[in-house]
């Protein structure tokens, strides 16, 4: 097969969806026109801990515009079978309105839906629901952990850490404690549902537009294929919609009780209640190193929350196993069950909370040791993964590193803490490394070339804010020699060709290499179809030597010799050409394939208050080849803008009298605004991994924010002298 010309790929293509998005013409999942629709308001329990023992309905039931409220009264008994395809979370999911049972502050409790959203606001507000209460658990720091260990969690050890600890020259134990964090994205989660008959469509806010459509299939009870999803637009997730939550079901459920259409928007507050959230740590780090900084033992001890009804586990052990070159590692991971609701992997998840404990203990054994804290971690490099004994794909951390240091002008900084003041302020530099893997998905795609020379290729894959629509555009272009304008990627249908959920870093590589080989196969066709169609002037030349440029198919070096795909499909009465193409990940892939970054923070700490105010950051990632400029660096300033909220701000409170979630708003629940952004830089080192997957890239939507936050850590204790081991940090911390 002829290698195509690169034009579009690599690009700083603005997005494709960018106008539409600016001009209100997106269309997230609230805001779809469905006729006959009504409204559905949940209302969420006031304990965390209890049974229900009455709820009256009868004043909403009487309001005007109420239809129906739904609690576990009269909820018709739901299938709930077990759904396969979906993550296992080992428990049992929340059913909606199936018992009395409390499980968590904010559980929903009841269903008003009426004609209108005020009267269903309003005719929830008028249920009274009475509790027998009891006293619930919610501090992870308080509560007992489960014996053995959490959920997919392997004891983990190589070497022996215990006695490489005992006998170090150096050795260091270091107690963390990283605080519940929520998503908040900008849209809150909504759903629309509609039957018709026994067939359910669903417009929804979803990473995972298959996922979402199996899970409803199993809560009713019916095929998989009666579910549709549609999720074209999705106002940001960062993990929390890569689940299908009680409140699509409950959307669902009174679609069919009332006979109608229902939406179903969660407020803000709801969005701390049912839809997940990055669970609060208590992470125990010792490790042992050698005088000259060569580590000889790591040791985890991790203790994260969970609900009563679900285990969840998340990726917190790659990175202690493989980041550096450690003889001795032992790991030991423990769930604490709480009387919480289920958390959900939120950006970098595992990873980011890993990463913070062991780039925040890195850079303390480099005070120690006197070592700067970059040679520290290069004296640390593997030669191959530690934990595998296999080769890295493509390792550039080195390479990170230094383009960093030169950039950030990292040797100017004097190395002494508290060593630098600006009147009140006192100015320091941090460093940490970011790593995520390079998760890889099956994925399908189908594209459609027309007569008029313009192409429509699609999969079932989402656009959370990533930029699919753009990156696919440009692959899609490329490979079949036509101009972005040529190419539309429609995405966001559970009846596309299966792709993954849009999590884990894994839609460029993953569904970019199905668009690659769907519309490779298109150009083929096409080029069969042209040497061997005697009228083409490309008629006998062997289709290896034909390459296609602005929609042209042409001899590769003589471009005079050809014609256009309008030509070719005109004269042969073809209204169209049609391919189906796939990815599946390599099964025994003998290399170790991970994302790395090296971050950069500035900080400075007003002396007399404690405040931190980011100066700068910069990330430099080695993310494999990059598709889509704009839209890398895009994710990169993101990924630094969340890193920040995770150091210094993101804190969720509970009341732990009664389970309450006291900061359930973005008033007081703080995330980085803009005032609080610095100078943001992004470097994406030139180069391809394609031992990766067929595109070269490898995964970037996780891996930016994941060294933020230590970067940041490192940064405040390089400019006062004093070690925050918690996040975020506060001011409270620094006086
Ligand atoms: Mo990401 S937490 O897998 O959306």
């Amino acid at each position: 097969m002829s290698q195509q010309p690169q034009a579009a790929v690599g690009a700083p293509l603005s997005r494709v969806d960018g106008r539409l998005k600016v001009t209100g013409q997106a269309k997230y999942a609230a805001d779809h026109d469905i006729d006959g629709v009504v409204h559905a308001v949940i209302l969420n329990s006031t304990i965390a801990r209890g049974r229900i023992t009455g709820i009256d309905t009868r004043a909403a039931e009487a309001e005007r515009g109420v239809l129906k409220v739904i609690t576990h009264r009269n909820a018709p008994k739901l299938a709930y079978r077990d759904n396969p395809v979906t993550f296992p979370f080992p428990g049992r999911r929340l059913r909606a309105f199936q018992d009395d049972a409390v499980q968590f502050f904010g559980q929903p409790v009841a269903v008003v839906v009426a004609t209108t959203l005020e009267a269903a606001q309003h005719a929830a507000d008028l249920v009274d629901v009475s509790y027998d209460a009891e006293e619930p658990a919610t501090d992870l720091t308080r509560s007992p952990a489960e014996d053995g260990p959490a959920p997919f969690a392997q004891p983990y050890s190589r070497g022996d850490a215990q006695e490489a600890l005992g006998s170090a020259d150096v050795r260091m134990e270091m107690a963390f404690r990283l605080s519940r964090n929520h998503h908040n994205p900008m849209e809150t989660h909504a759903t629309i549902a509609r039957w018709d008959g026994d067939k359910l469509t669903l417009w929804d806010k979803t990473q995972w537009v298959i996922g979402a459509q199996n899970e409803a299939a199993a809560a009713f009870g019916i095929p998989p294929a009666n579910v549709r999803v549609l999720s074209p637009f999705v106002g940001g997730a960062f993990g929390n919609a890569l689940r299908t939550w009680p409140h699509v079901v409950i959307a669902a459920l009174a679609a069919r009780e009332v006979g109608r259409p229902v939406k179903l928007a969660l407020t803000r507050r709801q969005m701390y209640f049912t839809v997940g959230y990055r669970p609060a740590y208590e992470y125990k780090l010792r490790l042992a190193s050698t005088r000259r900084g060569r580590l000889t033992a790591m040791t985890h001890e991790m203790k994260y929350e969970t609900s009563r009804y679900e285990k969840f586990w998340e990726a917190n052990q790659a990175l202690g196993q493989m980041l550096y070159a450690v003889p001795n590692v032992s790991q030991n991971v423990q769930i604490v069950p709480l009387d919480v609701s289920t958390p959900m992997w939120m950006r970098g998840p595992g990873y980011g909370s890993a990463a913070f404990v062991i780039e925040t203990a890195m850079d303390e054994l480099a005070y120690r040791l006197g070592i700067d804290p970059i040679e520290l971690r290069l004296r640390n490099e593997p030669g191959e993964d530690p934990s595998t004994q296999q080769p890295f794909s493509t390792r550039r951390l080195r390479e990170c590193f230094r383009v960093g240091a030169r950039e950030f002008g990292w040797h100017r900084r004097n190395p002494k803490p508290r060593s630098t003041r600006e009147g009140d302020w006192l100015i320091g530099t941090g460093v940490a490394t970011g790593c995520y893997d390079v998760f890889l998905g099956g994925a399908n795609a189908h594209a459609r070339l027309d007569a008029d020379g313009t192409v429509v290729v699609q999969s079932a894959t989402h656009d959370v804010g990533t930029g699919t629509y753009t990156s696919m555009t440009q692959i899609a272009a490329d490979a079949l020699g036509l101009p972005v304008r040529n190419v539309e990627f429609r995405l966001g249908d559970s009846t596309m060709p299966p792709a993954p959920p849009q999590g884990a870093s894994q839609t460029t590589a993953s569904v970019g290499s199905a668009v690659q080989d769907t519309c490779d196969k298109l150009r083929q066709q096409a080029i069969t179809l042209a040497v061997e169609d005697e009228r083409s002037p490309l008629h006998g030349v062997d289709a290896d030597d034909v390459v296609v440029r602005g929609g042209r198919l042409h001899v590769k070096g003589n471009a005079a010799r050809g014609e256009t795909y309008r030509q070719l499909l005109a004269r042969n009465n073809r209204t169209h050409l049609e391919a189906r193409g796939s990815y599946t990940p390599e099964e025994n892939n003998r290399f170790s394939m991970y994302g790395y970054a090296a971050m950069f923070a500035e900080v400075a700490v007003d002396a007399r208050l404690g405040l931190v105010r980011m100066r700068r950051m910069l990330g430099v990632y080695d993310a494999g080849r990059i598709i889509s400029p704009k839209l890398a660096e895009s994710q990169a300033i993101g990924g630094m803008v969340g890193g920040m909220g995770a150091a210094l701000l993101e804190h969720t409170v509970t009341d732990h009298r009664d389970g309450r979630i006291v900061n359930a708003n973005l008033a007081d629940y703080l995330v980085p605004v803009h005032a609080d952004i610095p100078d943001v830089k992004a470097v994406y080192l030139d180069g391809e991994d394609y031992r990766a997957d067929p595109i070269g890239v490898k995964s970037l939507g996780e891996l930016v924010q994941i060294g933020v936050a230590p970067a940041i850590a490192n940064a405040v204790f390089h400019a006062t002298g004093r070690r925050v081991r918690d996040l975020p940090i506060t001011a409270v911390a620094l006086l």
